[in-house]
């Protein structure tokens, strides 16, 4: 057969495994166990002397028969921890690395051949820029614990042609066991054609609402995004720079993310995951781009990471328990969140959380949680802990009335909040200190203060007092300014849901 033949039969492969797997990933999400128990490719490993390209790769991905790898042309393998020496760079696989070449295919062939080898590596060396559309890393029959090593840069592309009518993301890793995505590059989602405009359907952070104050003064600070006349051509979704999906043992370390149309890291249904020393960067002004998002997701560990960007720099949805942050760095942005939870009457769980040791600098929110009338389910086991806010507009918030359109109607359940502990949170705030809403039906339970000294950032910022409502807990110390609007013990019996009731 000649290597078109080949090219075209591993093309119509991917192409349905890449089919498959959306299917799959849509329609499953909860059945976790499958990919579990996905069979493995038996692979043999033949190192060949002469350099291979991939072309031979693609034939061996289609014939499925003993395939050939591709020895390392370039020095060893970077330190993984891992014995494996077998590498594959992207460049063997037909990479220009010019930043103007397309280069997805590449990249999927270089996949296609790492895939069937336990803790191989790929390379994406520095010194080079990839453009890359829309691509699945996808791996339910894959070998485990593979390191996609990105030295150099990896570019989106600058119009939304590659998105089709829309994406949920542009790079995807999913069904894998044991990745990691390490180095020193960059993964650059060139958002702006995507920010520019802005539809009005894109949801804005609610709070803008509520913490406006009645000085316009400080209103004027708070983003505006601008509606322009490309609305026609723009996808309906805005994509998320990279997304991992029910994957087990994930690691994201040393790269930085920027620019990215929306979200920038985003794992959903992940189990075992670990992101440190790396970066998030992306303007204020960008709409709708979150840091980090995780999403029904446990056993995650975030640190030592730096995050500014235009929307949450970490946001924690429905289904994430055991989840410990700490040393980051927020700003600009919109502080950390859990939440919006409970949005068009959905059940959410959200357990053990913990923040500690964050800086924030400049951004709208600092440590919030946010539900919406109608939902059910419970947040519990909360700590928010030496969080240093600085020219925060509003450092603390409970919010059980988000709302992201103008106006929600009242609803009678709710997503139980209790146990939430914030101390030593200190600093600047802009706007009002502490704002807790709870909600009428089930009232916050168990929130404890403390060691709380937030001071305005200046006299004239002296607008709000702390503001609660059907808040029930503890002050543990004095705090800065007095919040006596806590209120002691505990609610009616018929008004406390745990989260073994309802979870
Ligand atoms: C609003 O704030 C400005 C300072 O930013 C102050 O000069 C002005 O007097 C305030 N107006 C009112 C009505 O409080
Ligand atoms: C994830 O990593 C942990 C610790 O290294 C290991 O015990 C566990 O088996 C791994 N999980 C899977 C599914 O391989
Ligand atoms: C939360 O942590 C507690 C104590 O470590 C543990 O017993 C409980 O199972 C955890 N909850 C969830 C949902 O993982
Ligand atoms: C909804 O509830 C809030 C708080 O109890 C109340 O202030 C508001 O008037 C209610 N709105 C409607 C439309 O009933």
């Amino acid at each position: 057969m000649s290597p078109f033949t080949f090219k075209s039969l591993t093309l119509v492969l991917l192409v349905s495994l890449l089919i498959w797997s959306a299917t799959f990933g849509t329609c499953n999400a909860r059945r976790g166990k499958h990919w579990r128990q996905s069979r493995r490719f038996r692979t043999s490993m033949y190192k060949k002397k002469e350099k291979n390209h991939g072309s031979n790769h693609q034939h061996n991905h289609g014939s499925r028969s003993k395939p050939k790898i591709s020895p390392p042309a370039t020095p060893g393998p970077p330190k993984t921890g891992h014995n494996s020496a077998v590498i594959f760079d992207v460049l063997h696989f037909g990479a220009k690395g010019d930043g103007k070449t397309d280069d997805t295919k590449a990249f999927q062939a270089a996949w296609a051949a790492a895939c069937k080898v336990e803790a191989s590596t790929i390379i994406i060396p520095s010194k080079y820029e990839f453009l890359v559309g829309p691509i699945s890393f996808s791996g339910p029959y894959c070998q485990h614990n593979i390191v996609f090593q990105l030295d150099g840069t990896i570019l989106a592309p600058t119009n939304f042609k590659p998105f089709g009518s829309g994406l949920y993301q542009w790079l995807e890793f999913t069904k894998l066991v044991g990745i990691t995505v390490q180095g020193k590059g960059f993964i650059d989602g060139r958002g702006a054609i995507w920010w520019q405009d802005y539809s009005s359907n894109d949801p804005l952070d609610g709070e803008v609402e509520l913490i406006v104050p009645l000085n316009n003064s400080v209103a004027e600070n708070l983003q505006t995004p601008v509606s322009s006349s490309l609305v026609g051509k723009m996808p309906n979704i805005k994509p998320t720079a990279l997304r991992f999906y029910g994957s087990f043992n994930v690691t994201v370390t040393g790269i930085t993310i920027r620019n990215s149309p929306q979200c920038h890291l985003k794992f959903d249904n992940c189990v075992g995951v670990s992101v440190y020393s790396m970066n998030v960067l992306s303007p204020a002004d960008s709409p709708n781009t979150d840091g980090i998002h995780l999403q029904n997701s446990r056993e995650v560990v975030i640190h030592n990471t730096n995050l500014a960007c235009g929307d949450d720099c970490i946001s924690i949805q429905t289904g994430c328990s055991n989840v410990y942050i700490h040393n980051v760095n927020c700003g600009p942005g919109h502080g950390i969140s859990i939440g919006g939870l409970g949005k068009d009457n959905t059940k959410a769980c959200v357990a053990n959380i913990t923040v500690r040791d964050v800086n924030m600098h400049n951004t709208m929110n600092g440590v919030r949680i946010k539900t919406w009338q109608g939902g059910s389910g419970s947040v519990q086991g909360v700590l928010f802990s030496n969080i240093q806010v600085s020219e925060v507009q509003v450092p603390i918030i409970i919010d059980q009335f988000y709302c992201d359109k103008s106006k929600c109607k009242n609803q009678t359940t709710a997503v139980a909040l209790s146990g939430i502990t914030y101390e030593r949170i200190r600093g600047t705030y802009t706007v009002k200190p502490v704002h807790f809403a709870c909600s009428d039906s089930l009232p916050c339970t168990e929130v404890t203060l403390n060691t709380i000294e937030l001071k305005p950032l200046q006299e004239r910022y002296h607008m709000y007092d702390p503001f609660c409502w059907r808040t029930f807990g503890e002050l543990y110390s004095e705090t800065v300014p007095p919040i006596d609007c806590l209120k002691n013990g505990k609610p009616l019996k018929n008004q406390i849901q745990t989260y073994h009731d309802v979870c």
